[in-house]
Parts: structure tokens; sequence; C-alpha cells
């Protein structure tokens, strides 16, 4: 018999600081309207300089720990396109803060904000051969652009933490999933730069392509109906971005799209801006957080990663789900971030160092409950706070 196997616990971290987009806008002078309407965006997070992957990802994560333990914890997946080292992984790190025992395999996973997804179903696989493990899956990313740039207003910063187990109490994923894979050049970050480079216009047509590809592989393969589907959870670069993902497949498909199976979803993304690879999982978070009506409701997954990857799945939320969420605790993190000025903003932005810069000691400035501390012997330090 298979067994049901899916995201037991979720956990979300974000940045320090915040900026109002309404003060970036009148600072560009642009009209507000085109973040808050055309873009969909509210505010971004932004990391001081004791914050990065690592800190975000182990404050996401150490409340599940604490509530489950580690012993069972067999697998770190950290997931994340803003990586602080070429060869040991952040997940090290992270498994180090977390105390997670040394019987636990951890790796760090790229391809662009889609890797999460690859975590997850490795997870997945891993929790139906042998039942009796548990799997951490962290997606963190710091979403960077140039300043005065387009893709300015899209910045953020924010982990996203999951625990994969069997008779999970939050989503239950299905086995079927739609895969689509295509080489373009719409998003990257070439080595040694802390910024992406990115073709706006050409990331949008990718993901559309990649979530029509995705849902014609997820139908082959075994997955259910369209309108079988109810609720909807896309990756929000900006959340527009998943009002156009619900329009065009709702297109493809030949149904009316109805938005009302998205809204809840964008709540937490159009306040901690991008995050990367956390940002599907940051969707699901909001939509399980706002929606009291989802016992057995389906929910679609898209996960976009420029370059480009995108993946199609879905799952069935549990019943009493709702005595799982951990809304308070997210909104205390979105609340208790410092607001920024423009020039303080500018500056924490343009104050990004390469650890090739050589040793420096970095002050504490985060109210996290991890920090980065610093480079010694150009290697990277972490303590708990
Ligand atoms: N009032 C209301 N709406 C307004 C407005 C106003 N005053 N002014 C403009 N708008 C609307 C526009 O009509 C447009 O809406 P539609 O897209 O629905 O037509 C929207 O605001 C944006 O305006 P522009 O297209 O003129 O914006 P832009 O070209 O300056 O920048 C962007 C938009 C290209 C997406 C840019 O923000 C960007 O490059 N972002 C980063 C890349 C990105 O996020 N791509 C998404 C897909 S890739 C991906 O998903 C991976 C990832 O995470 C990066």
């Amino acid at each position: 018999m298979s067994v049901a196997v899916g995201i037991h616990d979720l956990s979300v971290a974000t940045a320090a600081h915040v900026l109002d987009l309404d003060l970036l806008a009148a600072y560009q002078g642009v009209d507000p309207a085109k973040y808050h309407i055309g873009l969909g965006q509210d505010r971004m997070s932004v990391p001081g300089p004791d914050e990065d992957i690592v800190t975000m990802a182990a404050a996401a994560a150490q409340p599940i720990v604490e509530r489950v333990g580690a012993e069972n914890i067999r697998t770190l997946y950290l997931a994340t396109e803003s990586g602080v080292d070429q060869s040991k992984s952040a997940a090290v790190w992270v498994h180090r803060l977390l105390g997670l025992p040394a019987s636990c395999r951890v790796v760090e996973l790229k391809q662009a904000c889609y890797a999460a997804t690859a975590a997850l179903q490795a997870a997945l696989a891993q929790v139906a051969r042998s039942p009796q493990d548990e799997v951490l899956v962290i997606g963190a990313d710091i979403a960077r652009y140039d300043l005065d740039s387009a893709a300015e207003a899209t910045q953020g910063a924010g982990a996203v933490a999951m625990l994969v187990r069997a008779d999970p109490g939050l989503v239950t994923i299905e086995p079927a999933s739609g895969v689509f894979t295509a080489e373009v050049d719409d998003f990257w970050r070439p080595n040694g730069s802390s910024t992406a480079v990115v073709d706006g216009k050409l990331s949008v047509s990718a993901y559309l392509d990649a979530i029509v590809g995705a849902w014609d592989d997820y139908r082959a393969r075994g997955g259910v109906d369209y309108d079988r589907i109810d609720r909807w959870c896309h990756h929000q670069p900006f959340t527009k971005m998943a009002v156009k993902a619900h329009r065009a497949l709702a297109a493809h498909v030949g149904a009316e799209p109805d938005e009302s199976q998205i809204t809840a979803s964008t709540g937490y993304n159009r306040q901690l801006g991008n995050s990367y690879t956390a940002s599907l999982y940051l969707a699901l978070a909001a939509l399980l957080d706002e929606d009291d009506d989802l016992d057995g409701a389906r929910i679609g997954f898209f996960s976009y990663g420029s370059g480009s990857v995108g993946e199609l799945f879905a799952g069935v939320v549990s019943p009493g789900y709702r005595t799982l969420r951990r809304a308070e605790a997210t909104r205390a993190a979105l609340s208790a971030r410092r607001p920024l000025s423009v020039a303080e903003y500018r500056e924490l932005h343009a104050n990004v160092h390469a650890d090739d810069d050589g040793d420096r000691t970095v002050a504490p400035v985060s109210r996290g409950p991890f920090r980065f501390t610093g480079v010694e012997g150009r290697a990277r330090r972490y303590t708990r706070a």
C-alpha cells in the first residue's frame, strides 16, 4: 500500500529591514500604482550586513526542529540561487546552527527559483521509500538587481522551511507531475556578480511558455483535469505574475480564469518581494493561513526557475490543517522588519562585499536568531545571536 507523503510543517523567515515601494516610487518619479497594481507589490524585505541565506534558512527551520525534534531528520536540502560559497553547501552551516544529528545528509541545490521543488520531489521520493524518515526542505534567497533598473522594485528576501514526512498534517503531494525545460537567457547571475542579469520581458514569456508546457506534461502523465483543482499557488517574482500565469493556463485549457483561486496565495509575497526558491512555498503559507475552507481541497502548484525549468504538480490539503498554521509567527516576522529610507536602502544595497575582499568582521544589526559574523581565514562564520 502506498503511503501518503507531503508537507507536515512549514515556517517562514525574512530579513531585518523593509522598504515601502511608495518611497521607491517617489524617489524614482514613478507612479506608485505601477508597483501596487501593475506589479502587485507593496514592500520588499532588505537584509542587513549580518544576514544572508544561511541565517534566514536556519531562522525559518528552527521552529520546526523545536516542534518535531531533530532525531528523525535524515536529509536537509537547501535550495538557493544566492549561494555563499562555490564548493561548501550552505546547508552544512544550517545543519550546525540547527543542531541536526551527524547522521543527516545535507546538500545545496541550484536551478534559479525552481530548485526547492526539485528538493521537495527528492524528499517525497525518500519518504515514500523510507516512511520513518523526515526531510527538511528549505528555500532561501535574496533577490538583488541593479539600482535604478526596471527590476529593482521586484527585489526581496526570505526563506521557507518545510518538513516532508509520511501522513502529513498540511498537504499530501500527489505523484503526478509535469516538467518543462528549455535553455533560455531570461535571467542569470554570472560568477562574481552580486546582482542578477535579467531580460524582464523575455523572462515573463519564458515563464508563461513553461507553465503551459508543464501543464501538458502533467496531463500526459496522469494529472487531474483543470476543473478538479480548487486553488492555485504559482511562483511569484511579483504577485501580478501569478495573475498572468493563471490567465495563461486558463486560456490554454479553454476555461474562464477564476482569480479567487489565487488571491489568498499572494498575501505574503506582496509584502516581502521576490524570495526566488522560497516564493512558491510562501504562496502556500499565505493560502493555508488565509483560507479557512481548504479541508480536502486540491491545490495546483507551478514552480518556475529562469534559465529555465518549470514543474506543475498538485496536492490535497489535510483535514485539520488549521491547527498547524503558523500565521502568527509569519505576521510577526513581517511586522518586526525595520522600515528603511531610500537613502539607507541604497547604502545597504551598495555595501555588499565579495568574500575575495579579504577577512572582515561584521557587526550585529539584525534581531534574528542567527547571524553572519564575518570572514576569517577566508571562511564565513556564523553564530547564534
Ligand atoms: N498604474 C497601473 N499599472 C501600471 C502603471 C500605472 N501607473 N504603469 C505601468 N503599469 C503596469 C503595466 O501596464 C504593466 O502591466 P502588464 O504587465 O499587466 O501589462 C506593469 O505595470 C509593469 O509595467 P512595465 O511592463 O512597463 O514594467 P517594466 O518593464 O518597467 O518592468 C518587469 C517589469 C520587466 C517584470 C521588471 O520588473 C523585471 O525585469 N523584473 C524582474 C524579472 C522578473 O521578475 N521576471 C518574472 C518572470 S521570471 C521568474 O519568475 C523568475 C524570477 O523569479 C526572477
